[in-house]
C-alpha cells in the first residue's frame, strides 16, 4: 500500500484526479465512483481536467459503490442524482453508462445480484474512488462486514445515518437499507485509492494503514490489495505513526512514478 500526504484536501484531490486521468489516458474503461464530501474535490478537478486539458471519458463505464434503499434515482439524496450532479454533468461521460443499484427495486436483494452481475460482466474496475467513514467504513460496508462480501442489503449504523443526516432533512429522513458492494466485490477493481482529508479521519486512516486487517476496520482490505493507494492530507494524516517513512517514499520515487 502507497500512502501520499498532501497539505491539504484540494492538492490530495487533485492527487487522485491525477491518478485517474492517467488511468483513462492509459485506456482504462471502467471506473468505481463514490459518493460522500470526500471525493468532491477529485470531481472538480475532473471536470476541470476535462474543460482545460481535454480529458475524455468518452466510452468509459462507471459504477458506483452504493445506494440508499428507498429513494427513487431522482431523488438529490440518492447516489445517483449525486453523482450525476457532482460529476456527470460536467463532464462527456455519458448517463447512460454510469451504474447504479436501483435504490426502489421492488427485491432489493435481487438487485444486489443483479448489480454484482453487471460489474463482474463490465469489469474489472481500473480505477475504485473510496471515502470512508469515521468508523472505516468503505462503500456503506459497516464494521463487521464480511471481508468475503458481495454487492448485497445492508443495515446502517445510527452512527453513519447521523453522519449523514447533514446531507437530508434530518435524521428521521436518512434510510436504514442500503445496497452496497461488498468487500471481496471492491477488491477486485485493479486499483484501489482511498481519499480522506481532516481531523475527524485520522483515527479511521491510521486503523486502515497501520491496524490490523480486520472487519471491524473494513478499510483494512486495502492492506491485502495488491495496488492500493490512500491519499492523504496532513490532518488526516495525523496519527499515522510510520509517517516519516510515508514522507520518505514520496520523495524517493522512481523517474515516472511521481503523483
Ligand atoms: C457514505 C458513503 C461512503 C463514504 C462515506 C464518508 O457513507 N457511502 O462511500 O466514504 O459516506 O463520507 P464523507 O466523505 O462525506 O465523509
Amino acid at each position: 500500500m502507497e500512502v501520499v500526504i498532501r497539505p491539504d484536501a484540494e492538492d490530495a484531490g487533485r492527487t487522485v484526479a491525477g491518478i485517474i486521468h492517467h488511468a483513462i489516458l492509459e485506456g482504462s474503461k471502467t471506473l468505481g465512483l463514490a459518493t460522500g464530501s470526500s471525493p468532491l474535490g477529485v470531481y472538480q478537478d475532473l471536470a476541470r481536467r476535462h474543460r482545460q486539458e481535454g480529458l475524455s471519458f468518452s466510452g468509459v463505464d462507471a459504477f458506483l459503490l452504493d445506494e440508499y434503499v428507498g429513494l427513487p434515482p431522482s431523488h438529490p439524496q440518492s447516489y445517483s442524482q449525486v453523482i450525476r450532479r457532482e460529476l456527470v454533468d460536467h463532464i462527456n461521460l455519458d448517463p447512460t453508462r454510469v451504474h447504479a443499484p436501483h435504490g426502489t427495486a421492488s427485491d432489493p436483494q435481487q438487485e444486489a445480484r443483479r448489480f454484482e452481475h453487471a460489474l463482474a460482466a463490465a469489469g474489472p474496475v481500473g480505477v475504485q474512488l473510496l471515502g470512508i467513514g469515521v468508523n472505516g467504513h468503505i462503500g456503506f460496508n459497516e464494521p463487521g462486514s464480511s471481508l468475503a462480501s458481495r454487492t448485497r442489503l445492508k443495515t446502517l449504523t445510527d452512527d453513519t445515518r447521523r453522519d449523514n443526516a447533514r446531507f437530508f432533512g434530518g435524521l428521521e429522513e436518512v434510510p436504514r437499507h442500503v445496497i452496497t458492494q461488498g468487500l471481496a466485490t471492491i477488491g477486485e477493481a485493479s486499483h484501489l485509492v482511498l481519499i480522506a482529508t481532516g481531523p475527524h479521519k485520522a483515527h479511521a486512516v491510521a486503523a486502515t494503514v497501520e491496524g490490523p486487517v480486520s472487519a471491524q476496520c473494513p478499510a483494512s482490505i486495502l492492506q491485502l490489495h495488491p495496488h492500493a493507494t490512500v491519499v492523504v492530507d496532513e490532518l488526516a494524516a495525523a496519527r499515522l505513526e510510520q509517517q516519516p517513512y510515508y514522507r520518505h517514499i514520496a520523495s524517493h520515487k522512481p523517474p515516472g512514478q511521481g503523483y
